[in-house]
């Protein structure tokens, strides 16, 4: 299977993923906390490049069903009900609402895939999710890693290199990119302790400083949340709404 990987979302021109199978990582925290706002019966997450796309989004909808989320330096936005950690987003919160969730990497990732044939979130939570939606696809894939203010950060790579562990059967092909083999590598490298590695990672000890262990321990969970989310005509639902926790059954309709 041809997989390309894009270290950090800046390294992924709209035109690299265009037609492809896109997965876009950002296990700290955008993509662990729209599969936990989905998972909780969120109806939908629409991921922002900037600010002022959340506000353009916003003056649109409806403010009974919208809320806005989002971080930048880790910390809430001055006025949005919600910040970019996980434990924000319970069902009492998000359940039939449209989360506008405008993050400093991970939501500006999603945008760049405007183009691509189909589009998953994927994290650590919900990593063999992923894994189908790869194998499923009819395209090449691209895996673009969300990394942090455009570096590379290890608890996407990492996660990047578990998918490809599982794609290829833990075999390397001859054909692949040196960013491929990097994320292959590491994962190798950290696979028996992989909580421990992010951990250790840049991100979670800035987080872990502004007082969001409890947001490491848990992005770094392994399909703790076996759902698929996908990004469609701008927002992201759940490919599967009945495998929620809450189930969608139980939400009323209502139109934003
Ligand atoms: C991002 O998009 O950069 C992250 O999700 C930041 C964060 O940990 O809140």
């Amino acid at each position: 299977m041809n997989v390309e990987v894009f270290l950090t979302a800046s390294s992924a021109a709209e035109e690299d993923l265009k037609g492809r199978a896109v997965i876009v990582v950002d296990v700290l925290r955008a993509c662990s906390t729209l599969v936990t706002a989905l998972n909780h019966g969120a109806r939908a997450v629409i991921p922002v490049a900037d600010m002022a796309e959340a506000g353009k989004i916003a003056a649109h909808m409806d403010a009974s069903t919208c809320l806005m989320g989002g971080e930048r330096g880790g910390l809430k936005i001055d006025g949005y009900t919600l910040g970019n950690s996980p434990q924000d987003y319970t069902p009492d919160v998000v359940q039939g609402k449209t989360v506008v969730l405008n993050t400093s990497n991970g939501t500006r990732a999603f945008t760049r895939a405007r183009g691509a044939a189909e589009v998953a979130a994927g994290c650590f939570l919900n990593v063999s999710k992923v894994i189908e939606f790869a194998w499923r696809a009819e395209s090449d894939v691209a895996i673009v890693c969300a990394g942090s203010d455009d570096r590379v950060s290890l608890e996407d790579l990492l996660c990047a290199g578990l998918i490809l562990h599982q794609l290829w059967n833990g075999t390397e092909p001859a054909q692949r990119s040196d960013a491929a083999h990097i994320a292959l590598t590491q994962y190798t490298h950290d696979r028996d302790d992989l909580a421990s590695a992010i951990a250790r990672s840049n991100h979670a000890r800035r987080l872990v400083g502004l007082g969001f262990a409890d947001d490491v321990a848990y992005c770094a969970q392994v399909d703790a949340l076996p759902l698929l989310p996908v990004y469609r005509e701008g927002r992201v639902v759940l490919a599967d709404p009945a495998a929620a926790a809450v189930s969608s059954k139980t939400v009323p309709a209502t139109a934003d």
